[in-house]
């Protein structure tokens, strides 16, 4: 059950202690790959760890460590086992004003502790021309990154993210092309990959994964549903 495809798991602030527990049960019965990656609520990390999936946080501080209340540092997580870190979603850049320089630092520092990064970028509006947003998104963004191959592009269109609507598949590819092309050219690194999210549901991701150039799924809402899950993980990993 393995291909080259990645799917990543945002539980965001959701489920109590014992929808965890209950959560827990189905998927640790599953012998996944460590392409499947699950980002638990910082709290239940622990729970996570050592199974057949991989683990990531959704934010992480840039610093090493000392007195900042509240947060988690890179090297503290990768001294848990954590494999990945979600970086710049843009809940965080919404909600709590995370800035392109902000999330510039919180990448490189993620890689110099040896983190895998999952960088977020999109538009905020449906509109065709997003191309101008995610460029300058990936530039400040990405600014002195010399470690592009534990990068990867998660492409979230604002607008897709919890609305069950999905741009097309044409543009989805056509956005994928554009990242690829533009990281290649301006970074010199070919090959990056690129993750599409926003309302990937067990419904759309039949349709989704035809998609030719994209590398997997950064999914929110259906990712807390053990048996949605397990249908997209069916779909992704085995075609
Ligand atoms: P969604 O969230 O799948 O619920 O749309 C995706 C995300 O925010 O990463």
């Amino acid at each position: 059950m393995e291909n080259n495809k990645i799917i990543v798991c945002n539980h965001k602030m959701n489920l109590t202690g014992k929808e965890m527990e209950t959560y827990l049960s189905v998927i640790n019965t599953q012998n996944f790959s460590k392409d499947l990656v699950i980002c638990p609520t910082n709290i239940y990390v622990p729970y996570f760890l050592k199974k057949s999936y991989s683990v990531g946080l959704q934010n992480i501080y840039y610093g090493a460590k000392g007195a900042f209340t509240g947060e988690v540092s890179p090297v503290q997580a990768k001294s848990m086992g954590i494999t990945y870190v979600i970086v710049g979603h843009s809940e965080r850049r919404t909600n709590f004003d995370e800035t392109n320089d902000l999330i510039n630092k919180k990448v490189i520092s993620a890689l110099d502790s040896g983190l895998k990064v999952i960088l977020c970028i999109g538009e905020a509006m449906h509109k065709k021309k997003n191309e101008k947003i995610i460029k300058e998104e990936m530039f400040s963004c990405l600014k002195n990154v010399k470690d592009l191959a534990n990068v990867m592009i998660a492409y979230e269109p604002l607008w897709a993210i919890g609305t069950s609507l999905t741009p097309t598949n044409d543009e989805i590819f056509k956005t994928t092309t554009f990242i690829k092309d533009f990281i290649h050219k301006e970074f010199n690194y070919e090959g990056i990959k690129v993750l599409y999210g926003g309302s990937v549901s067990d419904t759309n991701i039949e349709e989704l994964n035809k998609i030719t150039n994209i590398d997997g799924f950064l999914i929110g809402g259906a990712s807390l549903n053990t048996e949605k899950l397990l249908k997209i993980t069916k779909v992704v990993f085995t075609r």
